[in-house]
This record gives structure tokens, C-alpha cells and sequence, in this order.
């Protein structure tokens, strides 16, 4: 289960009353859907999207157990497409949309794709295999050198792309790099690492990585996710999608951890603004860096800009301070 992050800061930002009609772009486990449940009481209702197949079977049975199927509509779909969900399911004029990107905590554990650095999963990452052609075993195994390096870089700001790419390259002419596992030993040997065994590296895996700085594989899995996944490109398309089905005041609030996503969510923030958007930025850094953004929809009339900067030292201390800019 994903213990949804930041919930009580997106309740409060959304601002959400009985009657309120939302989106939740990454349903993944429901967490943040199943907690604003009450808050948009009887009368209100919120529509989740998940594009993991298995993901979002899984939690239509979840759904139909806890007998909330009148109150959750879930869809199997890209939020790339949230417009046009959107319209066919009558969520036309929405009070908040949440974004919460990324995967989720059982893609990691058990999913069997590849996503995980520690286990001896078949390369493959992709989120919905209908939709998404291409998996990390073709990436790695057939793109050439430039290729590769540019799939690191552009998609993971791995500054060893050029190391990373040749290792790579030396490797597969031996034989083919079939897991997850075998994967990132080559991305850590070519940096410098021993291997999995390498103190340095221990103790660094998915869900601890915060606190002994990063697994030296972590960029390339991240890129590699990416690439195949189009997740950049799904976010802008997202982005400005969403901000149509908002009512006036309504807001989408986007959960973010990820240094190229944030410039993704910048560059369609100023873009919006001359559709009339009010812009109120929040940074919050916590232990896992995250970041959040809101957007709120006001009439064209309206052309300001507020940015806050909040900052949480610890996450549970809530030791913070807020700086208004706007
Ligand atoms: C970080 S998890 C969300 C967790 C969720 N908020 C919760 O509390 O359980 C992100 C989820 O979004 C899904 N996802 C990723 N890209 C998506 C996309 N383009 N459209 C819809 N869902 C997507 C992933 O499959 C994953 O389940």
C-alpha cells in the first residue's frame, strides 16, 4: 500500500468541501483518493486515473470491496488523455485535480518489471505494456552508444552517461543484459563501484536511498523509466489538459520529486498564465525532496503571480518556514 505523501498540505490547499467533484491523475494505491473521501462527503466525487493495468484491476476489485464504487469512478487510462476521461465521465468542471507522479512503491517490490535495482526482474519498465511499445531490455540491448548516452542524459541528468553507454556497449557483446540486477552492476562498475557488494553502495536501494545519498544506478533506471514511459511528455500534455476541466478557483496541486519534471511543470506554469492562471508555487523540500505546485484557475481578468516558498526541515518536527512573494 503507498502511504500517500503530503495529504494533509493537498486537503488543505485544495480546499475541499462537501459536494466537491476532484481528479486524482495518479490513482496508484488510492491513498490520497480514499482520505479525501469524507471531505468531499455525500454529494461529491472523485474520479481517479491509473495507467497500470494491473494497478488499476487491482484496485477496482479494492474499490468494489470497500462498497465505494458510487463515490470513486476509476479509469484505466493516461492521464495525457485526462481531457477527454474527463468529459465522457462527466467531470467537466472539477474543483481540484491532484498529480502524484512517478510509480509506485509495489512497481519497486512487486510489479516483476524491472524497475527495482535489486532484483533479477526481466528489463522491462513499462507502466502499461498495451500502450508502450518499447522496454528497457530493447533500449539497453540495441540502441547505439550515442543513443544511449543521450537517453541518460536527456532523461536522467546522469553526468557519466559516456562511461555508463560504453560499459554497456562491452557488455552485450558478450551477452545480452537480461535483469534489472545485471544492469545495475555494469552501471555501478563503470563508475566506479565494486559492484553490489561494495560498501558504498549498500544500504542505498529503492525506499532508503535518502539516507546515504543516491544508488550510483539510480539516474539511469530513472531515465530509462522515463524515456520508455514518455513521462515528460505526458506531464505537459497532463498539465495543460487538466487546467481545462477546472472550475473557476479550482486548483491542481502536483507532487513532484524529480529535477526534470519540475522544469516540465515550470514550462507549462508560464504557459497557462496567459490563459489566466494564478500561479501559487510552493517548494516543499523534504528528507525525499518532494515538491509541490498548485495552480489555481481564475478568469483572464486576473494575471498574478504569488509564489511561496515553503520549506520543511523535518518532516515530522513541521519545523518550516513561509516566504511570500507575491
Ligand atoms: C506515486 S504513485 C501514486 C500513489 C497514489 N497517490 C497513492 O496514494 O497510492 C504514481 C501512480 O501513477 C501511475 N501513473 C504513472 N504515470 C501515469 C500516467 N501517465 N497516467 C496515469 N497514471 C500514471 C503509476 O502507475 C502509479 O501507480
Amino acid at each position: 500500500m503507498h502511504i500517500p505523501v503530503l495529504l494533509e498540505e493537498i486537503i488543505q490547499a485544495l480546499d475541499v468541501h462537501e459536494g466537491d467533484k476532484l481528479i486524482d491523475a495518479n490513482f496508484g494505491f488510492g491513498g490520497h483518493s480514499f482520505a479525501l473521501l469524507p471531505h468531499v462527503g455525500e454529494t461529491g466525487k472523485i474520479l481517479g486515473l491509473e495507467w497500470d493495468p494491473e494497478v488499476a484491476s487491482y484496485m477496482q476489485q479494492e474499490i468494489m470491496r470497500k462498497k465505494v464504487e458510487k463515490k470513486i469512478v476509476l479509469k484505466n487510462g493516461n492521464f495525457k488523455h485526462i481531457k477527454k476521461i474527463a468529459h465522457d465521465e462527466g467531470f467537466t468542471s472539477v474543483k481540484g485535480v491532484i498529480f502524484d507522479l512517478g510509480v509506485a512503491t509495489w512497481h519497486y517490490k512487486q510489479s516483476g518489471r524491472g524497475f527495482s535495482f535489486s532484483t533479477p526482474d526481466p528489463l522491462d519498465m513499462r507502466l502499461n505494456p498495451e500502450d508502450t511499445k518499447i522496454t528497457a531490455f530493447e533500449v539497453v540491448n540495441y540502441f547505439s552508444q550515442k543513443e544511449l548516452v543521450e537517453v541518460f542524459k536527456n532523461y536522467g541528468e546522469e553526468y557519466q552517461a559516456e562511461r555508463v553507454a560504453a560499459e554497456i556497449i562491452t557488455k552485450r557483446k558478450i551477452k545480452k543484459i537480461e535483469t534489472s540486477e545485471e544492469l545495475s552492476e555494469i552501471v555501478m562498475r563503470a563508475k566506479g563501484h565494486r559492484g553490489s557488494k561494495d560498501a558504498s553502495a549498500r544500504g542505498t536501494r529503492t525506499g532508503r536511498s535518502h539516507m546515504r545519498g543516491i544508488h550510483p544506478a539510480t539516474k539511469v533506471f530513472m531515465a530509462l523509466r522515463s524515456f520508455i514511459n514518455d513521462e515528460l511528455g505526458n506531464l505537459s500534455e497532463g498539465l495543460r489538459e487538466s487546467f481545462d476541466v477546472l472550475q473557476p478557483g479550482g486548483k491542481i496541486a502536483i507532487l513532484s520529486f524529480q529535477g526534470l519534471e519540475d522544469k516540465v511543470i515550470k514550462s507549462i506554469f508560464k504557459e497557462l498564465k496567459s490563459k489566466g492562471a494564478l500561479m501559487l508555487t510552493k517548494n516543499v523540500d523534504t528528507p525525499y525532496r518532494r515538491r509541490r505546485f498548485f495552480l489555481k484557475k481564475t478568469f483572464p481578468v486576473i494575471r498574478l503571480i504569488k509564489n511561496y516558498h515553503l520549506s520543511i526541515g523535518h518532516l515530522c518536527t513541521l519545523s518550516c518556514w513561509l516566504c511570500c512573494l507575491g
